[in-house]
């Protein structure tokens, strides 16, 4: 079986929903909220898992040299419209490494955690750290598990920016470090269901595998403002400095 990732038709199927206008154009605010966050004065910059290049392009707008890192197709066709002052390349986060080639790495929207061996996140941690320079600095955004296990329910459904029917069922499984997705996405007469999982990280987790890839100074915040993580997090952002 092909790993859920590997699945275009899932990138493409929810592409409306998971990128829709407003989020799209959020890209703007969150990019200054990362440089802010990371005091970042640096030129060069990876954009791991870039998607649709959101974050890429508006990185390059602003003059930074920035390299967009994806997997899927068709997401880095969508990259490639968006601009073309970013080198875009198609790779597993698995296997990209440049040694010592960037001052700022981004891993934003939970692109992470997405393997069934456990050691590639520590594997991909590692290649983040050998592709920084010393002094560089790395950000990943993703849920916490903090969060997530205040707000959880077993079902959910609403209706997306595009008009479908999303209706997402969810388990927790092994040990609570993982969660299973059903999502069916309704559209007129057609359904079509999705099953994925990714492992859940809390905020000390995580820092543990930052720390285990190389990372000394790793802080954690609840969102891109460098707000507390604490009850109120939504989001669980870490830096990390090499
Ligand atoms: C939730 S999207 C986030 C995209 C982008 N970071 C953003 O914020 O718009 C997750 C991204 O991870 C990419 N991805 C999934 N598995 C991957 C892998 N093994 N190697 C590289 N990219 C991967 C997907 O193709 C998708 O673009």
């Amino acid at each position: 079986m092909p790993e859920w990732y590997a699945d275009e038709s899932f990138w493409e199927s929810f592409y409306p929903v998971m990128f829709p206008a407003e989020r799209m154009d959020s890209a703007w605010v969150q990019v200054e909220q990362i440089l802010a966050l990371t005091k970042f004065g640096g030129k060069d910059v990876l954009d791991l898992c870039c998607g649709p290049g959101r974050h890429s392009a508006e990185l390059a707008a602003r003059g930074y040299n920035v390299t967009g890192v994806d997997r899927s197709d068709f997401l880095l066709s969508k990259a490639r419209s968006r601009s073309d002052a970013v080198e875009w390349v198609h790779e597993d986060m698995r296997d990209f490494v440049r040694p010592e080639s960037y001052d700022l790495v981004i891993n934003m929207f939970t692109s992470f955690g997405y393997f069934d061996d456990k050691d590639d996140d520590v594997r991909v941690l590692r290649n983040i750290h050998s592709s920084l320079r010393d002094g560089g600095v790395f950000l990943i955004d993703v849920i916490g598990k903090e969060y997530l296990a205040k707000i959880f329910q077993p079902t959910v459904s609403y209706t997306a920016a595009d008009g479908s029917t999303v209706v997402q069922r969810h388990e927790i499984f092994d040990d609570w470090t993982r969660i299973r997705n059903h999502w069916v996405l309704i559209r007129g007469d057609r359904a079509k269901t999705f099953t994925f999982h990714h492992t859940l990280y809390s905020a000390q987790e995580l820092k543990d595998r930052l720390q285990l890839a190389g990372f000394g100074d790793v802080a954690v915040y609840g969102d891109l403002e460098g707000g507390e993580y604490g009850l109120d997090a939504r989001r669980l952002v870490a830096v990390a400095r090499k």
